[in-house]
């Protein structure tokens, strides 16, 4: 559940549901063999399948929350079909499998908690107050276990027990955060953000209005861009909360004799964009939840497929692929996205920003981004096939005045450096949040408002489908 908001909600009923069969399903299919097959000789404790099953119950169920509501209450129906989903897993994968992969992740949250902090003392440690808050049991057998292997160990200093790395876990660290990343577990976490994220956005248009003043016009240049008329067959990508697809005229311009299907993967931003008064008058408007790199339409389905500042969220190559495919000979893909940007060159944003800064540079990098350069976003569109490639280049004013709206527009809803903030331990990440609101306070009373206000460079593409 990291990365999680911890303010999911489940009731008291549910919590006891997910107990009670992850006890049961246990007991049952917890063998000998199960547990040797995949730990040999180690003595698992007993507590183990019981917690791994109880904690991927609740974790799969915020998952199916997020993917199907956009919300994160766990009612009955999602919390029964979320124990049915893991049931089916240990059924055909066996559940020495899935106790097995908890661990690893575990250990993981574990040691690279651990090693961020330095130490942690016994006691929070054993709360998980700072890295796996949502625990409702001691994380005594994670000790017990990291001992066991020699990873970690408790220390004593000035009367006070802590809990800290030892020589073989912190070179044991990097071996499993390697795994992991082979695993693909941090791109799918992160891609799974970039869609939470913007469930949980309630304020988006309010807040995008305010940070991107111009963003209308460009909304509005796009529909040109991409030589939408009445009576074409369109399909949009990323559409959010609609604003391109009723604010800026798009189902307007397509008109009743044409269609439009507005697409996203956040169902709370669908939801959104269908509650407007408009989405329901415009009955040749469709909505449908889903990602760009997984479009389940035919081919050549449609005359034009085009998307506003979403392609930076998706896999580039595979959502600019699956655009190209469904979109019929001759028909266009087009595309409006912020580029990658050096924001560590405006002194303002290198001080407010900082924290995240020094994150990247104890690994003497840049912030990772997961925005692309021009070249790379006429590359994307060459690799999906599609000819006569055109793009323009525009800056669009980003307004950084407010700190509590930028902190929320950029750090909780889009999530600018979600890559950075993302494999931090849950306290980390709650302290450095706070921290940039506080950063953010004394660096707009200091700039003036001329100097915080960014000129981000964006790009323009189309193509025409072969
Ligand atoms: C910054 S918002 C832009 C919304 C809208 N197009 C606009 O102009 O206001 C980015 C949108 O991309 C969506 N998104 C995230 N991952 C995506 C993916 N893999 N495929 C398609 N859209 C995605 C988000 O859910 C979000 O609604």
């Amino acid at each position: 559940m990291a990365g999680i908001d911890s303010s999911s909600r489940f009731n008291q009923g549910i919590f006891e549901r997910f107990d009670l069969e992850a006890r049961e399903y246990s007991r049952i299919h917890w063998t000998d063999s199960e547990k040797d097959q995949y730990f040999d000789t180690i003595p698992v404790p007993q507590s183990f399948p019981h917690i791994a099953l109880y904690e991927t119950f609740a974790s799969t169920a915020v998952f199916m929350a997020h993917e199907e509501t956009g919300n994160l209450i766990v009612d009955e129906k999602i919390a029964l079909e979320a124990i049915d989903r893991v049931k089916n897993f240990c059924n055909t994968q066996g559940l020495g499998s899935l106790v097995y992969v908890y661990r690893l992740l575990t250990a993981y949250d574990n040691l690279n908690a651990i090693n961020y902090f330095g130490c942690i003392p016994e006691q929070e440690f054993l709360r998980g107050s700072w890295h796996r808050p949502w625990v409702k049991y001691s994380l005594s057998d994670d000790i017990m276990m990291g001992e066991l292997f020699n990873v970690l160990q408790v220390v004593i200093r000035d009367d006070q027990r802590y809990v800290e790395l030892t020589p073989k876990g912190i070179d044991f660290l990097p071996d499993l955060h390697r795994a992991l990343d082979e695993s693909g577990h941090f791109s799918h976490r992160i891609r799974f953000l970039h869609m939470s994220q913007f469930n949980l956005f309630d304020d988006y248009e309010k807040l995008a209005e305010y940070i991107w003043p111009q963003a209308m016009p460009f909304r509005k240049h796009l529909i040109n861009y991409a030589c939408i008329k009445p009576g074409m067959k369109v399909l949009e990508l990323g559409c959010g909360s609609g604003l391109l697809s009723f604010e800026a005229g798009l189902a307007d311009c397509i008109g009743p004799e044409g269609s439009l299907i507005s697409m996203d993967p956040s169902a709370g931003m669908i939801k959104r964009s269908m509650a407007k008064p408009k989405a329901k008058e415009k009955n040749w408007v469709e909505f449908r939840i889903g990602p760009a790199e997984d479009l389940p339409f035919a081919d050549n389905s449609f005359d034009a497929v085009l998307g506003c500042a979403f392609l930076h969220f998706t896999d580039r190559d595979l959502a600019l692929k699956e655009m190209s495919r469904v979109t019929r000979t001759g028909g266009i893909v087009a595309s409006c996205h912020p580029l990658v940007y050096n924001f560590g060159n405006l002194p303002f944003f290198s001080e407010w920003f900082a924290p995240i800064f020094q994150l990247s540079a104890k690994r003497n990098e840049k912030p990772k981004s997961f925005m692309f350069s021009s070249e790379e976003g006429l590359a994307s569109f060459s690799n999906a096939g599609l000819t006569q490639i055109e793009s323009q280049e525009a800056p669009f004013s980003t307004v950084f005045h407010d700190p509590d709206k930028a902190v929320k527009h950029f750090i909780h809803g889009v999530g600018l450096f979600q890559e950075e903030l993302a494999d931090l331990p849950w306290k980390a990440r709650q302290d450095i949040m706070e921290n940039l609101l506080e950063r953010g306070i004394d660096v707009c009373n200091k700039y003036s408002l001329e100097e915080l206000v960014v000129y981000w460079p964006s790009q323009f593409v189309r193509g025409i489908v072969p």
